[in-house]
């Protein structure tokens, strides 16, 4: 066993984390939730989430057989919603092709949508105890540190080096333990900002603490400056005050999830509701403009509130627009800035 795993395994027995909720009866179910909830999102944020989704679906059967859109209401808040769609998606082929069994494989498992080959083997060594190394955001933080890895982790090179010096730390015995282990230093004590050094039970081989540069790694990522787009959301309401959603395509940001109808900032909006609804506005307000931020680029909402008369409507298509009543709980889920629109909207 290598002295990095031996030490790490030494003290997860006094430090780690065994409190967890997923560490309770870790089925591969229990661990993969767990495990797709925390790829960008703290602990502290993922347990409540994780507590009620399990209650919803216990099982991955009562997961294949719910709605996305169910599955979406209960993602509403945890952000990056592809995860949720994967995650209904992945269930149903689990019912479907291996009759409602995990495959213990990893090359089947890595095939399965939002799974990738770190999700993988985490997966596969805590719910099977199966030697598999993981490589998530906390391993490499702690990898790139301990052997002062030059190079942005995202690049292919540095990429493939550290699967390597990875897979070469993974131990034989009590990998479920060493798996959480090194999420847990990474998470505890080898975090970003504020590395505990001094209580580190690897810090005396660790190359970037023997030299005086933690800060440095993991490289960061070469900047690009994102660009801002700016779009108008019409808040279109009718004689019954209820408010025109309609469902997003299903690929592409906020994927599956319900939005305002969108136009560009240049465009005439009365002029965008008669040509795409036959529909006529009045009492146009504009609110204060709402910011969000992508991974690629920033999007800054002029939302406008409008009357509109839809006795002339065009016929619309059901299953992709819903009149939102704002006094009543919607099972759906929304686009971040949507819900907060209408959340003020309510107040
Ligand atoms: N982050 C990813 N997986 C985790 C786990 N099992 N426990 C704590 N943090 C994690």
């Amino acid at each position: 066993m290598s002295a990095f795993s031996n030490k790490l395994l030494n003290w997860f027995q006094q430090h780690g984390r065994k409190d967890l909720p997923w560490q309770q009866q870790p089925t591969a179910y229990r661990v993969w939730i767990s495990e797709i909830m925390l790829q960008q999102t703290q602990v502290k944020t993922v347990i409540p989430y994780y507590e009620k989704f399990m209650q919803s679906f216990p099982n991955v059967q009562t997961l294949a057989e719910t709605s996305t859109d169910e599955v979406l209401h209960h993602w509403s808040g945890l952000g990056y919603y592809a995860r949720a769609r994967n995650l209904h998606k992945t269930a149903q082929l689990i019912c479907e092709q291996y009759s409602g069994e995990f495959p213990r494989e990893l090359d089947e498992m890595q095939a399965l949508p939002g799974i990738g080959r770190s999700t993988a083997g985490a997966i596969l060594s805590l719910a099977f105890k199966q030697r598999q190394t993981i490589l998530d955001g906390n391993v490499k933080r702690v990898l790139t540190r301990y052997e002062a890895i030059e190079g942005w982790p995202g690049k292919v090179g540095v990429q493939k080096m550290l699967w390597k010096v990875a897979e070469r730390h993974t131990p034989t015995d009590d990998i479920e333990c060493y798996t959480q282990a090194i999420m847990d230093l990474g998470a505890t004590l080898c975090t970003r900002s504020k590395p505990d050094c001094d209580t580190c039970p690897v810090r005396l081989e660790c190359k970037a603490n023997l030299t005086g540069r933690q800060k440095e790694f993991p490289y960061s990522k070469p900047k690009k400056v994102s660009p801002t787009k700016k779009k108008i959301f019409l808040i279109l309401r009718n004689e019954k005050n209820e408010i025109l959603l309609e469902k997003r395509p299903p690929t592409g940001i906020w994927g599956g999830l319900w939005s305002l109808p969108e136009c560009e900032h240049e465009d005439d909006p009365e002029m965008v509701c008669q040509q795409r609804y036959g529909w006529n506005i009045s009492e146009q307000e504009m609110l204060d403009i709402v910011r969000h931020t992508f991974s690629h680029f920033h999007l800054e909402i002029t939302p406008l509130v409008a009357k509109v008369g839809v006795q002339k409507a065009v016929i619309m298509e059901s299953e992709q627009t819903l009149w939102y009543n704002t006094d009543q709980v919607h099972h759906i889920g929304l686009a971040a800035p949507v819900a907060g629109l209408l959340k003020t909207l309510q107040e």
